[in-house]
């Protein structure tokens, strides 16, 4: 594991020359620009990299991640790299990935105070009071956070739904599709919770725009 700052450096200096002994034009290619088909909001948790994950290559993945991989509608840093993915990318489908064992959920789910974190940390809590019955009926705790964790990434996918630039791309074909994933750091796998979505549809009708 890297430790030292100079390790970093060192380490980019091998992947470079790494890469160009198997691919001598793979940095031409990406220079000159990109198009991936998927964007990615994951939790910033350093042992949930996008591409490492999924064996993909830098060029595959516009990637936005954040602590407990949240959409909220108030984060313009957020809304402006989906708008963009969206509407100039053109990505096909958006990836929420969560992940078992997540801090922030886990500190969401307890009566902590986390000082300046717990701005952040109450849209998660809000998530617990929407499934509040489903969770308290949970009494193992690490079960309690699973579930928390997989109905956290459920919402996050109904937020995306609710954005209205988004509605709009439906109004105009079948994409973007919007995939909900959990990622398990005890065995390195990703499993797709099914709860995608491609149309307002099921969104409760306050959030459904009209038609253009
Ligand atoms: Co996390």
């Amino acid at each position: 594991m890297s430790e030292k700052i100079q390790d970093l450096l060192n380490g980019n200096a091998q992947w470079v020359n790494n890469t160009l002994k198997h691919t001598p034009d793979f940095f031409d290619n990406l220079a000159a620009g990109q198009t991936p088909k998927f964007l990615w909001i994951g939790c910033s948790d350093s042992r949930v990299p996008a591409t490492e994950i999924t064996n993909a290559l830098p060029g595959s993945i516009f990637v936005q991640r954040n602590i407990a991989n949240m959409v909220v509608h108030t984060d313009s840093n957020l809304l402006s790299v989906v708008n963009y993915a969206v509407k100039v990318l053109k990505v096909k489908h958006i990836i929420v990935c969560g992940h078992y064992g997540c801090g922030g959920v886990q500190a969401a789910m307890s009566n902590n105070n986390y000082g300046f974190l717990d701005n952040w940390l109450m849209h998660i809590k809000d998530v617990y009071r929407l499934h509040q019955d489903e969770l308290d009926a949970i009494e193992n705790e690490e079960k309690r956070l699973d579930k928390y964790v997989e109905l956290n990434i459920k919402e996050q996918v109904s937020n995306l739904a609710k954005v209205s630039f988004i509605q709009e791309e439906w109004d105009n074909g079948e994409f973007p599709h919007i995939h909900g994933w959990v990622y398990s750091l005890k065995d390195g796998l990703l499993k797709d919770l099914g709860v995608s979505k491609n149309s307002n549809e099921d969104l409760e009708e306050v959030y459904q725009y009209n038609k253009k």
